[in-house]
C-alpha cells in the first residue's frame, strides 16, 4: 500500500519561492549622487574648488550662493558638460570619463538656467523629447511600464495633466516652468538637477512649484535645486549647501543655514533673518514664508 501524499496543492505552491509581481513591475531602486573634491577651472578662473556634496534618493538638496558662486558650473560638471577633476558617483558607479549622454542614460536629469520649451510642440511631445535616451535599460523600462503611462505619471506629479495636448506656445510662465521640470523628469532620472526653475515666477507660482517638487521627491527622485528664491529654497529643501567663490561655505538644514553668520554675510543679508518655524515635513505648510530673496544677488 502506498502512503497517500498529504501535501495539498496549496502547500506545494506555498513552498515554491515566487517572485512577487511588484518585484518585476516596480521601478528599480534609485541611486544616490555623490560628489567629492569637484574642481573646475576656466582658464585662470577656479569656478569650483574641491566641492563635495551628496544627494540621496528622495532627498531635496538646495544649492545656493551669490551670482558667480559656481552653481551652474557644478551642474554642468556633474552632467558632463564641462571638464572637472574629482569624483562623481551615481550609486556605486563612477561617472568619470562618461559623456553627457551616457550620464543621462546612467540616471542624471537636468534643467537649464536659460532653457526654453519647444514651443511648436505640445506638452506631451516636449516630454517625449525629454525622455529620449535610447538604450536597453530604457527600452526594458518602457516594455514593463509603458511610455504613455510614465508621461501621464510625470504630468500628474507636476499637475499639468490638463495641458498635455496643448502646444507650449502661449502657456503662462508658471506652467512653462512646470513643463520644463516635467521634461527633465521624463527621462526617469534617479537624480534631477534643476537650475533656477523658479526664476521669473511670482509668489503663487513659486509656491505651486514647491508643492510639485515635494511630490517628485516623495516619489523617490533625488533633487538638487539651484535657485535664488529663498522662500522656495528655505521652505522646501531638506538640506542646503551654500557655495561662495566656488567653495562650500556652509551646509545644513534650512534653519541652520538661516542662522549661519557667514551665509548671512555672504548671501542672505539681513532680509532672511526672521526665523521660519521648523516644519515637520519640509516645505509646504510654510511655503508662504515672508523670508525674502536676497536682493543684491538676484539676476
Ligand atoms: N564657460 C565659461 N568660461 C569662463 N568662465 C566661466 C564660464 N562659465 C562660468 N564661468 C565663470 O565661473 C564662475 C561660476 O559661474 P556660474 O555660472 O557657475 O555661477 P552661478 O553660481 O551659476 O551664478 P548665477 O547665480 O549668476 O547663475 C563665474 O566666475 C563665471 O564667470
Ligand atoms: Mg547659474
Amino acid at each position: 500500500m502506498t502512503t497517500p501524499d498529504t501535501t495539498s496543492a496549496t502547500e506545494a505552491t506555498a513552498a515554491t519561492p515566487v517572485t512577487p509581481l511588484t518585484a518585476v513591475t516596480a521601478p528599480p531602486s534609485r541611486s544616490a549622487l555623490s560628489i567629492t573634491d569637484l574642481t573646475v577651472r576656466y582658464g585662470g578662473v577656479t569656478a569650483l574648488n574641491q566641492v563635495s556634496l551628496t544627494v540621496d534618493p528622495g532627498e531635496l538638496v538646495g544649492l545656493i550662493g551669490p551670482n558667480g558662486a559656481g552653481k551652474t558650473t557644478l551642474i554642468d560638471a556633474v552632467c558632463g558638460f564641462t571638464k572637472a577633476t574629482g569624483q562623481i558617483r551615481l550609486g556605486d558607479r563612477s561617472l568619470a570619463g562618461l559623456s553627457a549622454g551616457a550620464r543621462a542614460r546612467a540616471g542624471l536629469g537636468r534643467s537649464w538656467q536659460a532653457a526654453d520649451l519647444y514651443d511648436d510642440l505640445t506638452v506631451r511631445e516636449n516630454l517625449t523629447v525629454g525622455a529620449y535616451t535610447p538604450n536597453w535599460r530604457q527600452t526594458l523600462k518602457e516594455v514593463f511600464w509603458g511610455r504613455a503611462h510614465h508621461d501621464a505619471e510625470v504630468a500628474d506629479l507636476l499637475g499639468i495633466t490638463h495641458l498635455l495636448d496643448r502646444p507650449c506656445d502661449g502657456l503662462p510662465s508658471g506652467q512653462r516652468k512646470l513643463v520644463d521640470v516635467a521634461r527633465a523628469l521624463a527621462g526617469r532620472p534617479d537624480i534631477l538637477l534643476l537650475d533656477e526653475p523658479a526664476a521669473g515666477l511670482n509668489t503663487d507660482e513659486s509656491r505651486q512649484l514647491a508643492t510639485r517638487l515635494r511630490g517628485v521627491v516623495d516619489a523617490g527622485t533625488g533633487v538638487l535645486l539651484v535657485d535664488h528664491d529663498m522662500s522656495l529654497v528655505l521652505t522646501v529643501c531638506d538640506r542646503i549647501v551654500v557655495l561662495d567663490f566656488g567653495r562650500v561655505l556652509a551646509e545644513g538644514t534650512p534653519q541652520q543655514i538661516q542662522r549661519n553668520d557667514d551665509v548671512v554675510a555672504a548671501y542672505l543679508g539681513t532680509t532672511a533673518q526672521p526665523d521660519t518655524p521648523e516644519p515637520d515635513t519640509p516645505g509646504l505648510d510654510t511655503a508662504q514664508s515672508d523670508t525674502a530673496s536676497p536682493e543684491v544677488n538676484r539676476d
